[in-house]
């Protein structure tokens, strides 16, 4: 199946795959002629974050293949599967303007077929963060990355920083199985107000929409306490952990600092730290991060 672009206007066509077969079949031959071929892990609704993960990609590689799959394994019982924001044709347009060579938008069935009973765990670092608070979360995403990385065999996987437990996860499965890909991770884009984007950000209302800056904001007291010399981790924490529940209707997930490799509380900021925040506004689960660098 094609979608849209024309061969007069000299637009790369843009093919949509839905097996892993057909996926694998064209990036093997998209592979060729040592064309380096990257792949852009998505579950849609797309928005600018997910375009510069993109465009970082067509910067390094001459083949991009973006997946498009709302992984059900990665939603806990009572999360937002259901309801998660789907926008197939409006994704296709903008990855078709990104000249994004490849689409894999396979079914649920064919990603876990009746019967698959294998699973990919990293553990330790699979049940920190988001881990701890979503049990079951990482599982589904190592799981789902491992399948994509095997049906479409990219040199390179590009990986938002806004998510950043699941890039040292990903990281950790990637050397543990020597998956042969380098995994690159992008900076977090924002609205310009400071708002990390995110798919799950048009679950808000507007009074919730300015209620959920203060993520950012209490990030950003962090840093400003760590430039002005504070290095202990406790005093660091209760100053954005202060920010953030001034306003009752935030529910905080979690508020940590930790090794960014390990995803390991620690005491003392000596070398790069992950500074990460997890937080209900009304009923949406939001996150965002910051790196300090000593
Ligand atoms: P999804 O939430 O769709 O995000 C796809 C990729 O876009 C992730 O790597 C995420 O970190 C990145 N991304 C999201 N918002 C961003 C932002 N504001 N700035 C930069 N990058 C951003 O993450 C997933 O999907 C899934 O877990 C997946 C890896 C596809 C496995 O199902």
């Amino acid at each position: 199946m094609l979608c849209g672009s024309s061969h007069e206007r000299k637009v790369p066509t843009l093919k949509i795959c839905t097996t892993i077969a057909e996926a694998r079949a064209a990036c093997r031959e998209a592979r060729t002629a040592n064309r380096r071929l990257g792949l852009v892990p998505t579950m849609g609704a797309l928005h600018a974050g997910h375009l510069s993960l993109v465009r970082a990609a067509k910067a390094q590689c001459e083949a991009v293949a973006v997946s498009i799959f709302v992984n059900p394994t990665q939603f806990g019982p009572s999360e937002d599967f259901a309801k998660y924001p789907r926008s197939f044709e409006s994704d296709c347009a903008a990855l078709e303007k990104e000249n994004v060579d490849l689409i894999f938008a396979p079914s649920a069935q064919e990603m876990y077929p009746a019967g698959d009973t294998t699973w990919v765990v990293v553990e330790g670092l699979g049940d920190r963060l988001d881990g701890h608070s979503r049990p079951g979360h990482f599982r589904g995403v190592t799981t789902v990355v491992s399948k994509l990385f095997h049906a479409i065999e990219p040199d390179a996987a590009y990986f938002g920083q806004k998510d950043a437990a699941q890039v040292a996860i990903i990281r950790r499965m990637v050397q543990d199985l020597r998956f042969p890909i380098e995994i690159v991770s992008c900076p977090i884009i924002r609205e310009p107000d400071g708002l990390a984007m995110s798919s799950r950000n048009v679950y808000l209302s507007a009074e919730d929409r300015r209620r959920a800056l203060v993520l950012n904001g209490a990030l950003r007291c962090v840093e400003r306490e760590f430039v002005a010399g504070q290095r202990d981790v406790v005093k660091l924490r209760d100053a954005g952990y202060t920010i953030l529940t001034r306003d009752p209707e935030i529910r905080v997930d979690y508020f940590e600092i930790v090794d960014p490799d390990t995803l390991e509380p620690i005491e003392r900021i000596a070398g790069k730290t992950l500074v990460a925040v997890a937080a209900y506004v009304g009923t949406t689960r939001l996150i965002d991060n910051m790196v300090l660098h000593p």
